[in-house]
């Protein structure tokens, strides 16, 4: 789980993973439903190295979650849990954002049910509801084409092996893969897409901690 991020679009002075949340803090619920199930045999959150408030939650006594320093990019950070575990390298591991604490079990289910037909793993993805409008100088340049284009989320769901190899590779080539799936993808990989929900969203605002927070408290915050 990568949560060393310092959540500048936020704009608050506590990272958005540790903003409250359905009585608890973002990052917990968004740990939740991997710390709960049992087929998910070890956790590996990645904080930033100055963080003071991981280590305070409840959470952080779990006996099969860890927590290594993160990197300068998002994928610095996965990397850097990945390099971490000590699993055989045709284990399979999720990663999933800590700014998304809506992830519901139907989706896990899907993903983990999806991943397990290739080789290549697999994402949860929403296909593109509302219409692109490409911006040059405030005004609309183009309208390109929204068929076949998708919103990748988290979870997303590789051998670790692979995973690791991936990300390994695109650092050493000087890129930084924005999710890990391009990390794959640039390995000639193709993950596949699994249907999502849009309820799985991931905090980047203040309005999206509220939408969060209204998710959950409909879910009467189970999942
Ligand atoms: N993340 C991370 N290490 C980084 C940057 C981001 O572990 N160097 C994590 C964030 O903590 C978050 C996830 O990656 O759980 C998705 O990133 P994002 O939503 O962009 O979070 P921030 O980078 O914190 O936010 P911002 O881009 O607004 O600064
Ligand atoms: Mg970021």
């Amino acid at each position: 789980m990568p949560a060393a991020g310092s959540g500048q679009r936020f704009g608050q002075e506590i990272p958005k993973q540790y903003m409250p949340l359905a009585g608890r803090t973002v990052i917990e619920c968004s740990l939740e439903p991997f710390v709960a199930d049992p087929r998910c045999t070890a956790i590996v959150v990645a904080i930033c190295a100055a963080d003071g408030r991981f280590a305070d939650l409840q959470v952080a006594g779990e006996a099969k979650l860890s927590t290594v320093a993160g990197g300068a990019q998002r994928a610095d950070s996965v990397l850097a849990a990945l390099e971490s575990m000590q699993a055989p390298d045709d284990e399979w591991v999720l990663v999933h954002d800590a700014a998304r604490p809506c992830v519901s079990q139907a989706e896990i289910d899907a993903l983990l049910e999806a991943a397990g037909v290739g080789e290549d793993g697999a994402l949860l993805a929403v296909p593109l509801a509302d219409t692109l409008k490409r911006e040059a100088a405030g005004r609309v340049c183009e309208t390109p084409s929204r068929d076949s284009l998708w919103r990748a989320l988290t979870p997303q769901m590789f051998r670790l092996g692979d995973l690791r190899a991936a990300l390994r590779a695109a650092r050493a080539a000087g890129r930084s893969a924005t999710d890990e799936a391009q990390a794959l993808e640039w390995q000639g990989r193709q993950p596949r897409l699994v249907a999502g929900s849009a309820l799985n969203l991931k905090i980047t605002t203040a309005a999206d901690l509220q939408l969060a927070a209204a998710i959950l408290s409909q879910r009467g915050e189970r999942r």
